[in-house]
């Protein structure tokens, strides 16, 4: 029989190497705010933010300071989605940012 600790060992290892795995899937194929904008946002709020389907907010006039505009896209309002479940923090942040460009 293995000594008890070469068990514990290797048990660590295997579950390091598999959130690893996980957590450098979960980042996605290294998608820009642009991109996870035209993906998820832009059939409701248009490619330059204007589009206001379903009475979406024009994001070129949009004024939220970067938590509220944090917290509105990851916990969605109305008929807007809550995207926390679709995109992890670093993508939310990507968006944030990419939201704030679009403003004119
Ligand atoms: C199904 C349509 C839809 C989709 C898809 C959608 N939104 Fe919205 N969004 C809305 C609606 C409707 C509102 C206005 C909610 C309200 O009445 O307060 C809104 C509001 C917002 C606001 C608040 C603006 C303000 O000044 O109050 C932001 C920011 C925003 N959306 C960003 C996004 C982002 C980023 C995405 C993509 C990750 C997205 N939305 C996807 C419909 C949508």
């Amino acid at each position: 029989m293995k000594p008890l600790i070469a068990t514990i060992t290797g048990s660590l290892i295997t579950v390091l190497l598999l959130s690893f795995i996980v957590t450098g899937q979960k980042a996605g194929p290294g998608k820009t705010g642009q991109e996870l904008f035209e993906k998820h946002c832009k059939q409701c709020h248009g490619k330059d933010g204007t589009r206001g389907l379903f009475g979406a907010k024009n994001l070129q006039t949009s004024q939220l300071a970067d938590e509220a505009l944090y917290t509105t896209i990851a916990r969605g309002r109305k008929i807007m989605p809550a995207w926390e479940k679709r995109m992890d923090s670093a993508e939310l942040g990507l968006v944030v940012a990419y939201v704030k460009t679009l403003r004119k």
